[in-house]
């Protein structure tokens, strides 16, 4: 009944259909109405639920609704809105205001409202909110013996053979368990709304929400931050004249997301991560052992401090170890409190020393967490599967990374990525492009030279194609996005960029982190070095 309606409204508009359903058939009342947020959410943000239809282009498909919230602007009054999606996908908008609302202020200038959201499928406030397939208990035993709950086991290059016989034994374990996982998920309670929870949907709401909050086909400022890059692509290739402010921070390449296989992203997602591994390694043995428990000796070098090297540790406590290393590297402001928790943490993987603080360490990131957001909207989104390819091709691109692009970082398992191929669901919509439409303003693209989970080459790439209409900012430091390191250049482009629309003239801007940034107390940012991998592309 719902699909024939939806066939027959979008067969009659065609192309024009959607355009429609977003600014006339589904008019909500201008404002929101805010109040406070749920949880324990500092008393310096506001929220609101803002309804939304499940399907733009089906409209008796049902309804939704979001959670919004807002940071109001923190020096005087505000002098608009900028809408911020943080990326994942599966962040929560309001979980990531709580933490980062101050830095993105700061940033910004302080003259903006900051609002951002739960998208679709995430958290318990959002309407279809986050995304269970199998209870808990199911969970155990549904993996049981795999590697989905173990990880992979590989040393040094993957090169060992042992390590590669282990892998590829459970390739076919794989396919069996993500094709059923698949249709447990599409037959769970949940399933039914796996098609209403991608990326265009998403632009769709982020367009429908400010046409309430700030009036219908008005300019949008928006600021999307690492995944919240695809959703910055793809809304101003839908939406081009609504095109006020765009910032594309920590950089997914549109094009590859909307054109390669799923599998075939992990190899971009690690492009720089051994970079930023050894940059760290080489900033702790710069703090020297005082100030990095890591280096464990006066002179020790970045290579002493850096463990992928050590071949005698083949168990799991090392892959939680580079995860934790992985997901650490993210916030260089951070990376003294990581080398502190890091150093209990290899102690009890590399020598005798299993202190029961570090094994609680080690428990709670082994945590599994059941939600299957990250998956559903990233393969819900990606490209068909070509039927001939079966995980034995995903392992071999997940070997070739790890040989060719990063030892330390290339075999992580589970990754969203590698279970596209048995997607229970697709999106209703996908945006395939084209990713060069003549924009109403130039937008702004910011890459970090080191950032672990999406290198710069991203940012390049993804200027490139957009011509004149871009600016590059290559921020000359580390991590995932430019926030987490402070760069008065890159603050004083965004500002001007959101006050006039003013850019930079270059092509290329390189903006130098402050000189006050410290990695380690004494270890000044701009003097560490990154050691030449030479595995890059
Ligand atoms: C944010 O600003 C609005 C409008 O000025 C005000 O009503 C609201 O109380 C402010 N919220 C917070 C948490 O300060
Ligand atoms: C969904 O919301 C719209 C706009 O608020 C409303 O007109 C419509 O009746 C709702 N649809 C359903 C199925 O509840
Ligand atoms: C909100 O208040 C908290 C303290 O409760 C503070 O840490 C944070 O920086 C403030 N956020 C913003 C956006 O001003
Ligand atoms: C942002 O932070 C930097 C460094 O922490 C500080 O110098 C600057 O004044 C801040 N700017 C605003 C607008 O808060
Ligand atoms: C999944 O079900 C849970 C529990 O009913 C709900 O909170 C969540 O919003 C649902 N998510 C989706 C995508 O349907
Ligand atoms: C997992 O499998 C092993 C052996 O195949 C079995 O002994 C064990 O009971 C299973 N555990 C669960 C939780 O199903
Ligand atoms: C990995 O391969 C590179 C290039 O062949 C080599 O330089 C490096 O030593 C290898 N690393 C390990 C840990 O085997
Ligand atoms: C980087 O190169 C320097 C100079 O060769 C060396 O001392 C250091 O150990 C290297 N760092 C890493 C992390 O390999
Ligand atoms: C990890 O390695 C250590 C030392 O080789 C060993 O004692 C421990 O049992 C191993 N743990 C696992 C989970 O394999
Ligand atoms: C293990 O480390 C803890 C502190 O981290 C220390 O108190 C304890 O003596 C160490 N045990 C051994 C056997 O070295
Ligand atoms: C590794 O992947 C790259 C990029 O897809 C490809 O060019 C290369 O031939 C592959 N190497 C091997 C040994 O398969
Ligand atoms: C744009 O705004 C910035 C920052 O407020 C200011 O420095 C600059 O002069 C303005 N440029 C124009 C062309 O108005």
């Amino acid at each position: 009944m719902h699909r024939e309606r939806r066939a027959v409204f979008c067969a009659i508009l065609a192309v024009g259909c959607l355009a429609v359903a977003v600014k006339n058939v589904y008019a909500q009342p201008s404002g929101l109405d805010w109040g406070p947020c749920p949880d324990s959410a500092p008393a310096n943000l506001t929220c609101a639920y803002f309804n939304i239809p499940l399907d733009y282009h089906d409209l008796f498909a049902g309804n939704g609704t979001l959670l919004v919230v807002k940071a109001n602007a923190t020096s005087g009054e505000p002098k608009g809105t900028i809408f911020m999606n943080p990326g994942g996908p599966g962040v929560s908008g309001l979980t990531s205001l709580a933490t980062d609302g101050a830095k993105l202020m700061n940033h910004s200038g302080g003259v903006y409202d900051i609002v951002s959201w739960d998208a679709r499928g995430v958290g318990p406030y959002t309407y279809p909110g986050d995304v269970f397939c199998l209870s808990d208990d199911e969970s155990t035993t549904f993996w049981n013996g795999s590697i989905e709950t173990t990880g992979i086991n590989w040393l040094g290059n993957f090169t060992i053979q042992t390590d590669l016989d282990n892998f590829y034994s459970q390739a076919p374990i794989m396919d069996a368990q993500y094709r059923a996982f698949g249709e447990k998920c599409s037959q769970g309670p949940n399933g039914t709304n796996l098609m209403y929870i991608g990326t265009a949907a998403t632009v769709r709401d982020l367009v429908t929400l400010a046409d309430a909050l700030q009036g219908p086909g008005t300019p949008i400022k928006y600021w999307g931050l690492s995944y919240g890059t695809i959703v910055g692509a793809w809304f101003m290739n839908m939406f081009p004249d609504r095109v006020g402010n765009v910032i594309l921070d920590g950089v997914l390449d549109a094009t590859a997301f909307d054109t390669k296989q799923s599998y075939q992203l992990w190899r971009d997602q690690v492009g720089s991560a051994e970079d930023v591994y050894n940059a760290f390694a080489n900033a702790c043995a710069l703090a020297g052992p005082n100030e990095c428990p890591l280096a464990r000796f006066e002179g020790a070098t970045g290579a002493d401090v850096a463990v992928h090297d050590h071949t005698s540790a083949s168990n799991i406590s090392l892959l939680q170890l580079r995860a934790s290393i992985y997901g650490g590297l993210y916030q260089p402001q951070q990376w003294a409190s990581l080398a502190n928790e890091l150093a209990g943490d290899i102690e009890s993987v590399l020598g005798s020393n299993t202190t029961s603080e570090a094994r609680r360490i080690m428990a709670k990131r082994a945590t599994y967490s059941t939600s299957y957001t990250e998956p559903a909207v990233l393969c819900g989104d990606s490209v068909n599967a070509n039927s001939s390819l079966s995980m034995k091709n995903v392992f071999d691109e997940i070997v070739n990374v790890t040989r060719t692009v990063s030892p330390s970082f290339g075999a992580f398992w589970p990754i969203p990525w590698h279970r596209c191929l048995y997607r229970p669901a697709r999106a209703v919509e996908r945006y395939e492009g084209p990713l060069n439409t003549m924009l109403a303003n130039r937008i702004l693209v910011i890459g970090n030279a080191y950032d672990n989970a999406t290198p710069f080459y991203e940012a390049q790439d993804t200027a490139d194609i957009l011509g004149n209409q871009a600016a590059l900012v290559k921020q000359n430091g580390f991590g995932h996005t430019s926030i987490y390191q402070h760069s008065t250049c890159t603050a004083n482009i965004i500002q001007a960029y959101l006050a006039n629309g003013t850019l930079p003239s270059d092509a290329l801007t390189v903006c130098e982190i402050d000189d006050s940034e410290e990695l380690f107390p004494g270890v000044k940012s701009v003097s560490v070095t990154v050691n030449n991998t030479g595995i890059k592309e």
